[in-house]
């Protein structure tokens, strides 16, 4: 499967989707990476990797630069992309994206959604908000995206323990590991076609025979 990566970030979940990809566990292509920050980490790392970078959106002073959302579209058909992976990418994704991808974009978030979830919501925030509840377990949760932020149908989750006197910085460091293993897992599954979609509307993975 052909697999176009977003983020905005260090894009730590796309460089190991990537040695996923390499190593042979997932069986998908990463024929593009979109970004809002040519700058970024993810960036340099699919420019010395050979995977074409795109600017999604375009910057908002005026620039020749990056991409409108029909122009995105228009390219990911082009590229023959099977499926979108959200991976640290902090922008909303455009209505005309989702219709035109319905059931193939995914995103994953660091928290255990519905809970701690939503605009405004990302980052060390998401840490602080679980460690100011008390909640005794966090984890990453990876989803199909809707028009909204953070609100599509679960697809996969994964808990770990939230330990006392834990710093934002250390609980973000034990679900990002986490992050890691989950989302290699769901894209392999993704790619295997092992997604089966239940009448009543929730996707569940079906495990390797
Ligand atoms: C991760 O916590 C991810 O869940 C969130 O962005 C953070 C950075 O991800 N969406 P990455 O290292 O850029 O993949």
């Amino acid at each position: 499967k052909k697999l176009a990566v977003f983020v905005s970030g260090g894009g730590s979940n796309f460089k190991k989707i990537h040695e996923g990809c390499l190593g042979g566990s997932v069986q998908g292509d990463l024929v593009l990476l979109v970004t809002n920050k040519k700058d970024c980490g993810g960036a340099d790392y699919a420019r010395s990797n050979g995977i074409p970078v795109l600017l999604f959106p375009k910057p908002k002073r005026e620039s020749s630069d990056g991409l409108s959302p029909t122009e995105l579209v228009d390219v990911l058909r082009e590229y023959g992309v099977d499926f979108v992976l959200l991976a640290g990418y902090l922008k909303l994704i455009p209505a005309e994206l989702v219709k035109a991808f319905p059931k193939r974009i995914l995103n994953i978030h660091p928290a255990l959604l519905p809970a701690f979830g939503g605009k405004g919501l990302y980052g060390m925030r998401v840490h602080k908000a679980v460690l100011a509840s008390g909640a005794r377990y966090s984890g990453p949760t990876i989803h199909f995206v809707d028009e909204e932020y953070d609100t599509g149908r679960i697809l996969a989750q994964s808990a770990v323990r939230v330990v006392a006197n834990d710093t934002p910085e250390e609980l973000a460091k034990r679900v990002l590991d986490e992050e890691h293993k989950l989302y290699v897992e769901v894209v392999a599954a993704i790619c295997e076609e092992r997604i089966k979609w239940r009448e009543d509307g929730v996707p569940l993975i079906q495990s390797k025979d």
